[in-house]
């Protein structure tokens, strides 16, 4: 085998239990965006910008129906979490645009590591949180019914956008 048939890259995020939000739909396109994440990080040259096109329509997906649950279930905090999907597909769609018009390959790829430990946090707070809300409305994204909506009561505050990471990690 010649020298550098592998590149022998490895993915920063692989998927684990305790990125589990017990709702399925959540955890499916979770799973698979963190596979897809991997593929494009360790992605051989000539198949990166590929896999990393696949990867935004994916996400483009991944978004849209989370800013979906949360214009249907009335969700208060929603415009905090959608801005942070927006912003972060801009990113992404402009590292794109780099790597396809100006060679940037070495960028999209820093940028996948990058999104790796972003994802992290995101799942960890801001999608942890969706998921306990749409768990207690009883929302059902197949039928998208909200089957126990939920009055908040007066002068309550809206419900947090994400759980600040450093209360959601374990304690040390
Ligand atoms: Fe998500
Ligand atoms: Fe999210």
């Amino acid at each position: 085998m010649s020298q550098h048939d592998t590149l022998d890259l490895q993915p920063t995020l692989t998927w684990s239990d305790d990125l589990v939000m017990n709702m399925d739909q959540m955890d499916q396109t979770h799973r698979e965006f963190v596979d897809l994440l991997a593929a494009t990080e360790t992605a051989p040259e000539d198949q990166l910008l590929q896999s990393f096109t696949e990867l935004i329509a994916h996400t483009e997906e991944h978004f849209s129906g989370e800013n979906q649950w949360m214009l249907d279930v009335d969700f208060g905090p929603g415009g905090c979490h959608t801005d942070e999907h927006e912003m972060i597909l801009k990113v992404m769609r402009e590292v794109l645009r780099r790597g396809q018009e100006e060679g940037k390959l070495a960028m999209v790829r820093q940028l996948t590591g990058e999104l790796a430990v972003w994802f992290d946090g995101h799942a960890k707070s801001m999608d942890a949180v969706l998921a306990m809300y749409l768990k207690d409305v009883q929302y059902d994204p197949v039928t998208r019914i909200v089957h126990k909506p939920q009055e908040r009561a007066e002068g309550a505050p809206p419900p947090e956008c994400g759980v600040p990471l450093d209360e959601a990690a374990p304690a040390a």
